[in-house]
């Protein structure tokens, strides 16, 4: 397979650091050097299932193909307002497309995990056309009360179109089940059998843990492909890394010894947005030029399981 279309949207509402500190006892001194995060853009009166259609409309406009000639529609969310329908059911309606769809969580990983799940559709035989949508509102996910979490994440939509090609060189998918280290829990109804204690706890990250967790499995998913694919770290054009910090991001171009070029970032914009953080990313190096077609690119994503995951393919 191959991508053919990149589209994303973001919310309007832009939050700075310093509009943080005005209810949050932190500042942009303290964010800025640790996260590499300026601002942030944050859901205030949009819907995200809306950011996920536009994203997804954008995507198929720049592949040139109309949504009745998707085959499959695979939609990467965490959480959203509905618990049901999925929300690629709802994106499938809102832009008109026939074919059937599927929910996936996997966390900041899921665009990588989508992808994945598309190229054994392929190599199956079962489809032409692929839609990837990854849509996250992560800043309601955690207590905007809780300044070693809330400062992190920033919410958005990115798509990709897939059609048939032999662009994908290689994938590494990766988990490693840590449950205490980031995980938001939520009650669900009452009933009259319920006797076990239940609460609602935002988003809670043991930030160091993760830090370590995201060089660890990232740098290692994308040795491993390069060692099995025969290639050296500079045989890559360009390394596009989940968005969740700048300094994730410089310990995992050290390990590589790339240089700083080959990693283009838009985490100081945007905040981590989770599994739309990597197919945001390439949206925008996609319409700005940043990857050329026939340049060879690598993604690799981290998040909550822990689970990871890379890529490395012909653009
Ligand atoms: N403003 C001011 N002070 C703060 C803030 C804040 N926003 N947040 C935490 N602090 C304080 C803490 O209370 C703590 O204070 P204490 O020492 O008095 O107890 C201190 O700062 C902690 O400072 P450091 O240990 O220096 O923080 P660190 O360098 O570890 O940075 C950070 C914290 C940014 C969270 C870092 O650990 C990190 O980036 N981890 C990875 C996070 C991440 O990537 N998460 C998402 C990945 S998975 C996914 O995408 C869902």
């Amino acid at each position: 397979m191959k991508i053919i279309g990149t589209g994303s949207a973001i919310p309007k509402k832009i939050v700075t650091n310093d509009m943080l500190s005005e209810f949050l006892d932190t500042s942009d001194a303290w964010i800025y050097p640790r996260t590499g995060i300026k601002h942030r853009h944050v859901i205030s009166d949009e819907k995200l299932e809306d950011l996920a259609a536009s994203a997804a409309e954008k995507a198929l406009e720049n592949a040139g193909m109309k949504a009745e000639d998707l085959d499959f529609i695979i939609c990467s969310n965490v959480v959203n307002e509905y618990v049901t329908p999925s929300l690629s059911c709802i994106i499938q309606g809102a832009i008109g497309a026939t074919c059937p769809c599927l929910d996936i969580n996997c966390a900041c990983a899921g665009f990588i995990y989508a992808l994945d799940i598309a190229e054994s559709f392929y190599k199956a035989g079962r489809v032409k056309n692929v839609l990837i949508v990854c849509a996250e509102e992560p800043t309601r996910m955690t207590s905007w009360k809780d300044r070693n979490v809330c400062v992190l994440f920033g919410d958005g939509a990115g798509a990709a179109v897939l059609t048939e090609g032999d662009n994908i060189k290689g994938i590494k998918l990766s988990a490693a089940s840590a449950t205490d280290k980031l995980y938001q829990i939520r009650t669900l109804e009452p009933t009259p059998y319920i006797t076990k204690e239940e609460e609602s706890i935002s988003l809670q990250m043991k930030g160091q843990d993760v830090f370590k967790f995201a060089v660890k499995a990232s740098t290692g998913d994308i040795k491993y492909l390069l060692d099995k694919l025969g290639m050296a770290a500079g045989d890559v054009d360009h390394y596009l890394l989940h968005q969740a910090n700048i300094r994730i991001i410089r310990s995992i171009k050290d390990f590589l010894e790339q240089p700083d070029e080959k990693f283009p970032t838009n985490v100081e914009t945007h905040g981590n947005s989770s599994s739309a953080s990597c197919p945001i990313l390439l949206d925008e190096c996609n319409r700005n030029g940043i990857i050329k077609r026939g340049e060879t690119i690598a993604l690799s994503a981290f998040g909550a399981g822990f689970i990871s995951g890379a890529v490395i393919m012909e653009w």
